[in-house]
């Protein structure tokens, strides 16, 4: 695995020359009792510090001692990614991220999740499909996985690095971003749909400053925001190497400027003479800006880390504190700004009750009902088909949409044309539904949701 840590051409701050900068511009709070976590300590200014952990090391009592005396919200470093939750189409897993959930809540932490669509990580079977039938698979995915964990998920990195390196601003080429540009709107619609409590981030790496990718990505939000997409924050993953850009902090806080909260989501810094006052800088930084609501290394012990024989961590192999983990609790205990209390969604209006619905099924055959999630200009329906008395090998629903609405995509179904009464047929993995029983499928849409009861078809 190739570490992506961009060589740094210029720019190099010294980190002591960084944190007067920040230090000067910052508003500092209340320090009131210095605290002796990391967790405790970014809590006295209304912020968490976090850790990605691994389900297969929590038998480790070192790992798991410092994880539940350190840290206040946990990551799943791999277990909630869409090769291990849907390993086949259709068929989900969730025991390892199940784990992940549970010892964060246990343990009263936050739990940020990650990530629900990427190019990388994707199972074989995601791999081979292209456009219609991978948006379709990708935002089911979204929808199911969201769903699964709907209420629990503090923060979901709903998109991760979706954007090219390099000079050029634009989007990464994949199989994701080639079944149309609208794919990471379409994602983060879907999840709020499935799960409006959680915050919804943007995270991506080699966005550790001003440069060409994060602006990059700014536009992206920027026009997120003004089109009412539901985007809640961006995630700074901060895989850094020996030196931090002298516009760290200002990057962040010119996300900030546009209304989402900014997190520091995957931080490990190469070791080497200055990787406390790195640590340091970075943690400053995202006390500085009201809006940076908290900060997660990427593993626990260097050990730990992907970045083999990196160091990049804040406790050595053997669970012992670094300086760099004193460089860190000491700029949390400094004290730092508030962030504002700010509950998603931010965007769009709860998800309303059933709208229109056919009859409930007598017999045989099946009924539909709706419940839309709408914003302005769009909505997100989410359809359940129940089988009557009998069950049914296939269905269709049909649904009447209003003079100049049009559905846009629709997963876990195929839809036969997009305006006036548009048939949505069953596909192979939700064909077939037993008696009494259900399946779920959606679809997106412009303009106003249905304009009639659904009509649902067996066979
Ligand atoms: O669990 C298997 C093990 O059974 C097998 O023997 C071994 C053989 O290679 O592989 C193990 O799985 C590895 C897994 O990490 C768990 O250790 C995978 O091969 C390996 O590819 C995987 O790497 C992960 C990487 O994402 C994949 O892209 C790293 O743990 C994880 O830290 C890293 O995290 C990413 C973020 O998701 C996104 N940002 C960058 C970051 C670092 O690359």
């Amino acid at each position: 695995m190739n570490p992506r840590i961009p060589r740094r051409r210029s720019l190099l701050l010294s980190a002591a020359a960084a944190g007067a900068v920040i230090a000067a511009s910052v508003a500092v709070v209340g320090t009131a009792e210095a605290a002796s976590t990391l967790g405790a300590s970014a809590a006295q200014s209304g912020r968490y510090f976090g850790a990605a952990i691994a389900a297969g090391r929590l038998g480790d009592s070192t790992y798991t001692r410092i994880l539940t005396t350190e840290f206040n919200s946990v990551t799943a470093e791999n277990e909630m990614k869409w090769d291990a939750t849907e390993p086949q189409q259709g068929r989900f897993t969730y025991t390892n991220g199940d784990r992940i959930l549970n010892q964060g809540l246990s343990n009263g932490a936050k739990v940020r999740g990650h990530a629900l669509l990427w190019h990388a990580q994707q199972p074989g079977w995601a791999q081979s499909l292209s456009g219609t039938a991978l948006r379709n698979a990708a935002i089911n995915h979204v929808t199911q996985v969201a769903t699964h964990y709907r209420g629990k998920i503090y923060a979901w990195d709903v998109v991760n690095e979706a954007f090219a390196d390099g000079g050029s601003g634009a989007r990464r080429d994949s199989n994701l971003q080639r079944t149309g540009n609208d794919w990471i709107e379409a994602a983060f619609r879907a999840a709020r749909a499935a799960d409006p409590a959680a915050k919804l981030c943007y995270n991506d790496y080699n966005t550790d400053g001003i440069n060409a990718k994060s602006t990059g990505i700014y536009n992206m939000v920027r026009d997120f925001k003004s089109r009412g997409v539901p985007i809640d924050c961006v995630g700074f993953q901060s895989h850094l190497g020996t030196g931090i850009d002298s516009t760290y902090q200002a990057n962040l806080k010119r996300f900030a400027d546009l209304g989402v909260d900014v997190q520091i989501t995957e931080l490990d810094i190469e070791q080497g003479g200055n990787q406390a006052n790195i640590y340091g800088t970075v943690t400053r930084a995202c006390l500085a800006v009201s809006r940076c609501t908290g900060i997660t290394v990427w593993g626990i012990r260097d050990t730990d880390s992907w970045r083999t024989g990196a160091n990049p961590l804040l406790f050595d192999g053997s669970g012992n504190k670094k300086a760099a983990y004193t460089s860190v609790l000491n700029a949390l205990n400094a004290g730092g700004t508030t962030p504002p209390v700010t509950t998603p969604p931010v965007t769009t209006p709860p998800v309303t009750p059933p709208t229109t619905s056919s009859p409930p099924p007598a017999g045989s055959g099946c009924a539909a009902t709706v419940s839309l999630n709408t914003w302005n200009g769009g909505y997100v329906a989410s359809v359940r088909v129940t089988a009557g008395s009998a069950a049914i090998n296939g269905w269709t629903v049909r649904v009447a949409l209003p003079s100049g609405g049009a559905v846009t995509g629709a997963w876990s179904a195929t839809n036969t044309g997009t305006t006036g009464t548009v048939a949505f047929r069953s596909v192979d993995y939700n064909r077939q539904v037993p008696a009494g029983g259900s399946t779920e499928f959606g679809f997106q849409g412009t303009g106003a949701g249905p304009a009639a009861a659904l009509v649902c078809t067996a066979g």
